[in-house]
């Protein structure tokens, strides 16, 4: 959609994997689908580093509106969960640099059962989330059948182009069609949205991650490159698993998906902080599919074209019993012949004078990544070099 949002893939926070529909404010304050909730996430973003590192959206959920239209037909948040409305929390976040997400579903009623937007409602809605000075629309799809989804998402954004007001939107249409061809139009999808969840929900686990990881990997020729297909947000999984977490986040990252936590940062223990580091430079974001390289005694390979010649490449075991050593050289991975700089994003290390025949190992973990970025030595040699490269 060129709406001149969401350039390279967004990234945020979102409250629907860690938090769902809780809104037991009575016993879980802390924790319920309210404004304190979003406040509270906005200030950690804010405050802990993660909106420099490009976190800058926060996303409301389902659940948030009240289960009655106001008397106008327009919708309303939860008047005990949302005392300021919403115009009041977009304010808040804007202050701190931050922009707000809210979410809708094309359809009689939301999937957590609160009121959604009928066709004849979107104008209404679209005018009611700009004038509370939303930025971003997750548009979900349940409760609507095929021919008003054909005619509903292109209809929101229009609607939410003539706001005036730029608010990124997110389609759930392709996941409620199957997410494959030729069910999907992905050609209409980039003219009208600018990101789109192809695929089931994730769950807080390894498993649904590399379930995920494979539909993606194993589709990704009828995905538009350069539009932003949404493997879903990025979980914490347990805190004991944390090459669990860096693979999710290492796939997620050579896959260009939007980079949308769901977790608690206020308890994010040390591990959880593997998500801090600067994956979208828009330099990584390319509009280039990736590419599968090797797979051997269960670990893969991925690759990703970069621009100016540099690339990611991403070792993922699949093995369950211990660190495996994999032996390769670049050349295998079909670099052509030069000298190359390979940067380890988790480690923070740098392997230099690598030819493309020299053969290497890497050591990866079962369940685990090792994620490289790797630049020709026209890169780093070239006086031009502007320290983008680490
Ligand atoms: C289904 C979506 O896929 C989820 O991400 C979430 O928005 C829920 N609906 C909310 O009910």
């Amino acid at each position: 959609l060129d709406n001149g949002l969401m350039r390279t893939p967004p990234m945020g926070w979102m409250s629907w994997e860690r938090f769902h529909c809780n809104i037991d404010c009575e016993n879980d304050p802390k924790n319920c689908i309210s404004e304190n909730l979003f406040r509270g996430m906005a200030d950690r973003l804010a405050e802990d580093g993660w909106k420099e590192m490009g976190y800058d959206h926060v996303m409301i959920d389902d659940c948030w509106s009240s289960m009655l239209r106001d008397k106008d037909g327009r919708l309303q948040p939860d008047p005990q969960r949302f005392p300021g409305g919403i115009a009041k929390l977009a304010r808040y976040l804007h202050n701190r640099g931050l922009k707000l997400g809210i979410y809708g579903d094309l359809g009689t009623h939301t999937c957590g059962g609160y009121p959604g937007t009928t066709l004849d409602k979107i104008e209404t809605d679209a005018q009611m989330f700009a004038s509370w000075g939303v930025d971003f629309l997750k548009l979900d799809g349940c409760y609507s059948n095929e021919e008003e989804q054909q005619k509903g998402y292109p209809l929101m954004s229009k609607a939410l182009n003539a706001t005036g007001r730029p608010i990124g939107y997110s389609c759930s249409w392709p996941a409620y069609r199957g997410g494959l061809l030729p069910s999907v139009n992905y050609t209409l999808l980039g003219e009208i949205c600018n990101l789109w969840r192809n695929y089931d929900d994730i769950q807080d686990s390894w498993d649904s991650v590399q379930e995920i990881t494979d539909w993606f990997f194993d589709n990704q020729e009828i995905l538009q490159p350069g539009r932003w297909n949404d493997p879903d947000m990025v979980c914490p999984l347990s805190p004991v698993y944390m090459d669990q977490s860096r693979s999710q986040m290492a796939l997620w990252a050579i896959m260009a998906a939007p980079l949308i936590m769901s977790n608690n940062l206020r308890t994010l223990s040390n591990h959880g902080l593997y998500t801090k580091f600067t994956v979208y430079s828009p330099f990584l974001c390319l509009y280039v599919t990736l590419f599968f390289l090797q797979k051997r005694s269960h670990i893969e390979v991925y690759w990703r074209p970069l621009s100016q010649s540099a690339s990611a490449l991403v070792f993922l075991s699949r093995r369950q019993d211990m660190p495996y050593h994999y032996h390769t050289s670049l050349a295998k991975l079909n670099y052509t012949a030069g000298s190359y700089k390979a940067y380890d994003v988790f480690t923070g290390k740098t392997l230099s004078g690598l030819s493309a025949t020299t053969e290497f190992t890497v050591s990866i973990d079962p369940s685990g990544v090792v994620m490289w970025y790797v630049y020709p030595r026209m890169h780093y040699e070239h006086p031009q070099d502007d320290g983008r490269y680490p």
